[in-house]
Order: structure tokens, then C-alpha cells, then sequence
């Protein structure tokens, strides 16, 4: 049965919440394990749809996985890899599990994965990975919709990566930990999940150096040089900014707790600008309250440091309501813009150009029903919901129960009036007894 968010809007959110761990971290860190011929421990997962779907591939190719919910931990132990092959049923599901290919080829020497596809923000392609793994030496076929990649012994070798993609340069990381000699990748993703996969990486035993900048090195260790250990995933910035952009959007005042506030800088330089007030107040936590109206800025999206994508919709829900008009260019993706469509019927005035939108600041948004297509452009509908007078329904709630855990329950926490309900309830009902 499908569930729905009933968001009832105009309360200012206040108090504190904590941040869980790096969903775009910790999938990438479970693909690693598979590396390891011996147990691993992950802790901070958050309880996510798309930590289950990758549970599912690992224990695909006969890895041991062990998922304490309570504990919020996961245990891999790939002491045996038994299969190398990614099905489709899976990969579709969830476009990260690509990631495998590259642990895979560099453990087993062989990989069939099958190609993701594109999915509703973009085509996604997967060409720098497999040009990647191709300079390491590895024989790459594309049959029936799957990658097949066979290798007697990567090499390490130079790989320059066109744009600097998040996945791409993964995967080559994870490929190289187990070549022959040394992988210079240039024009890396700078990403601090980047530098999670790399410190994670070390602490295994792997050989890598220059995380976190355009240049990343990987020395080729033997597979007898990694060996168990525990390791804390970092905290989720996106979800981070969404909080702070809710916060910020119903001028309320609260502490976002668990966080790497180093990692937000952009985002939190721009809702300043904006009129926010941001205070850190103790090394991983920062205070955000907003009295007044925001004022509308311009931005473009950009790999890290720059804006992060996945907050475009947060700040677009932000500026609808915002005095002036912003102009947002979204630069990583060609199909970003799904909530567009949505915030307009709540009364935004937005202008569309391709990838670039014109929003002219209206006073007020008004709750309507509202389709969710992606996990990013759903969460900025319940942002815009509880900013909104009146009730909005939010529809297709599985695709935020992909990234964000607990979501509702954080943010009734904070004094917003959201629930999960089944689909079928009648908006007379929850219009009436929700809130009560
Ligand atoms: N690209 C190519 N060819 C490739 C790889 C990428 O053309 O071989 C293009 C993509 O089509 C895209 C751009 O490069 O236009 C950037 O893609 P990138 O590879 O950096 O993204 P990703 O690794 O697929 C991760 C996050 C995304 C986030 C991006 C950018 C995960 C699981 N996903 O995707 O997160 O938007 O980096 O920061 O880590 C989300 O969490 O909602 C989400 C979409």
C-alpha cells in the first residue's frame, strides 16, 4: 500500500536534531567491504530503503551481511565471494550498486554488473567507469545490458576523468586497491564522501593518498595486506541542508547535532547570504534560525565545493518565497528540475529555461496535493509543505524513505506537523484528526 505525507504548514520548526550517517557514504563503504577478506564493521547507517537494496547485492554475490537496525550497524564479512554478477533486479533499483563493479574485477577478477540506465534527474551515463577500468587493464564487454569485465591482474595506471564524477572516480578507487603498481587519477570528485571511501580504505590496509583533491593516488596492496577493522560512517551534509533549509523556511530556530559543519560550508555561506543565521556551537553542531523574509540569491550547481546538487531543490523551495527574484543554473544534471511543476501549483512563479530557472518571490505558498519523483525535488515538497499555509499531501513517499531515515519523526521532533498515512485515507479524515 502507498503511503503519503500530510503536512500541515506555518509552524516554525524549534529545538534539535540529529543528523545520521552519509547515505552517498556508507553504500560506497559496503561496496569496499566486499575488497576485504575478512570481516568489516560499518557504524552510523542509517535505516534507508537504499542501505537494504545494497544489502541485497552484496549478500547476491554470497557475502556474509549482518544488519543491526538497533545498533545502526552493518557487518560484512567477504571472507568468500562466491558470485560476480550484479543482476539487473537490483541495479535498478538503486543506480549505486554500479559501485560493486570496480571491488569486484579488483578482488575476483571478473564482473558481469548490470548497466543502471538512466533514472528521473538525468541520463547518468557510466562511461568514465568503465574508461577507467579499461586503463587498468581490464577487458570490458557490454552484452545484454550488462557490463562483463575479466582481468588475469589489474594494472595500476593514469586515468583522467573528463568531469569530476562521484561514482567514476569510486569505483576506480576501489579497483585500484588491489592492481599491480600505482593509479593516478586526475580530475578526481573532491567529494567528502570521497575521503570517507579513502579513509575507510586505509584503515583496511589499502595504499591511498590525495582524497579530497582534484589528484587521487592509489598504491596497489596484495589482498593479505587488508585486514578487519570497524569504521564510522560520516555525517549525511544533504541531509543536513534539508534540515537547515526547513529551519530556515518556517523561521524557526534549532541545533542540527552529528554534523561536519566543515562540509557544508557552501551551502551555509549561501543561507547567510540569504539572511539566516548560522552559528556553530560546538564542533559538529550549528544553530540556524531565521526571523525575516530571505532574501533571493543566484547559484549555480557544482561539484564539491561548490553547491551541492542534491540541495538545488531545498534552496529553489527557499527562494519561491524569498523577497527578489534568484536565478538557479543546475549544471550536473539535464532533468533536475521535477519539482518545478509541483512548487508552481502551490503558487510559485517560476520561469524554466532548460537548465535554468527564474524565481520571482511570492509571499506565500499554498498547501496542495503533491506528486514526489526523486528523492531530492520530494524532500524540498515537504520543505515547501511546511512553509506553506494550509495542508499539502506529498505522494510517492517511497523515493525520500530512499535517503532520508525517520524523516517524519524528525521533524515532528522539531514541532512540524507532518505524518505518514496509507494512501486511501480519505483528506477529510487527515484533515481533521491529524493534528488533533
Ligand atoms: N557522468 C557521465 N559519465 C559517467 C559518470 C558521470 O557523463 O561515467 C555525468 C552524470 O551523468 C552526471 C555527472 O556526470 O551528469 C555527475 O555524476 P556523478 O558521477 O558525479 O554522480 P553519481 O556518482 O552518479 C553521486 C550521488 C548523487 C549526487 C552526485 C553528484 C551517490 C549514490 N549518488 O552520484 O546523489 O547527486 O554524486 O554529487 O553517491 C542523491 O543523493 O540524491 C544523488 C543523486
Amino acid at each position: 500500500m502507498s503511503e503519503i505525507f500530510s503536512i500541515r504548514g506555518g509552524t516554525a520548526l524549534k529545538g534539535e536534531v540529529r543528523i545520521g550517517g552519509a547515505k552517498n557514504s556508507v553504500l560506497k563503504l559496503m561496496a569496499a567491504s566486499i575488497l576485504v577478506p575478512a570481516p568489516v564493521k560499518i557504524y552510523n547507517v542509517p535505516d534507508l530503503t537504499d542501505v537494504e537494496i545494497m544489502i541485497e547485492v552484496i549478500r547476491q554475490l554470497g557475502v556474509k551481511v549482518d544488519y543491526d537496525k538497533q545498533e545502526r550497524s552493518v557487518s560484512i564479512d567477504a571472507t568468500e565471494v562466491t558470485e560476480v554478477t550484479a543482476k539487473y533486479e537490483l541495479v535498478s533499483k538503486m543506480r549505486a550498486s554500479f559501485i560493486v563493479l570496480g571491488a569486484l574485477v579488483s578482488r575476483c577478477r571478473e564482473a558481469v554488473v548490470a548497466l543502471p540506465g538512466g533514472c528521473a534527474i538525468g541520463e547518468r551515463r557510466v562511461d568514465f567507469h568503465i574508461r577507467g577500468l579499461e586503463a587498468l587493464g581490464a577487458k570490458i564487454k557490454i552484452e545484454n545490458g550488462y557490463v562483463h569485465a575479466k582481468v588475469p591482474k589489474l594494472t595500476g595506471g593514469d586515468v583522467y576523468l573528463d568531469i569530476p564524477s562521484v561514482g567514476a572516480t569510486e569505483n576506480i578507487m576501489l579497483a585500484a586497491v588491489l592492481a599491480d603498481g600505482s593509479t593516478h587519477i586526475q580530475n578526481a570528485a573532491q567529494e567528502p564522501e570521497i575521503v570517507d571511501l579513502a579513509n575507510f580504505l586505509n584503515s583496511v590496509g589499502a595504499d591511498v593518498t590525495g582524497a579530497g583533491t582534484s589528484e587521487i593516488t592509489i598504491n596497489g596492496v596484495s589482498p593479505d595486506k587488508l585486514h578487519s577493522i570497524e569504521y564510522t560512517t560520516i555525517p549525511d551534509r544533504i541531509e543536513a541542508g534539508t534540515f537547515m533549509s526547513m529551519i530556515v523556511g518556517t523561521r524557526g530556530k534549532a541545533i542540527i547535532r552529528d554534523i561536519y559543519p566543515a562540509h557544508l560550508t557552501f551551502y551555509t555561506n549561501k543561507l547567510i547570504r540569504m539572511g539566516a543565521n548560522i552559528k556553530l556551537i560546538e564542533p559538529t553542531s550549528l544553530e540556524v534560525s531565521c526571523r525575516n523574509r530571505l532574501n533571493s540569491i543566484n547559484f549555480v550547481t557544482q561539484p564539491y565545493p561548490g553547491f551541492p546538487t542534491d540541495l538545488q531543490s531545498m534552496a529553489m523551495a527557499l527562494l519561491v518565497v524569498s523577497n527578489g527574484v534568484g536565478i538557479i543554473t543546475e549544471s550536473l544534471y539535464e532533468n533536475r528540475f521535477m519539482q518545478v511543476p509541483e512548487l508552481r501549483r502551490m503558487g510559485a512563479d517560476i520561469h524554466q529555461d532548460r537548465n535554468h530557472a527564474i524565481i520571482k518571490g511570492v509571499k506565500k505558498l499554498s498547501g496542495t496535493t503533491l506528486l514526489a519523483s526523486d528523492l531530492r525535488a520530494g524532500a524540498s515538497l515537504v520543505v515547501a509543505g511546511l512553509m506553506a499555509d494550509g495542508n499539502s499531501i506529498v505522494k510517492n513517499i517511497y523515493h525520500i524513505d530512499r535517503g532520508y531515515e525517520n524523516f517524519e519523526n524528525k521533524i515532528r521532533l522539531l514541532g512540524g506537523k507532518i505524518e505518514r498515512l496509507q494512501e486511501e485515507t480519505p483528506v477529510e479524515e487527515i484533515r481533521n484528526e491529524s493534528y488533533i
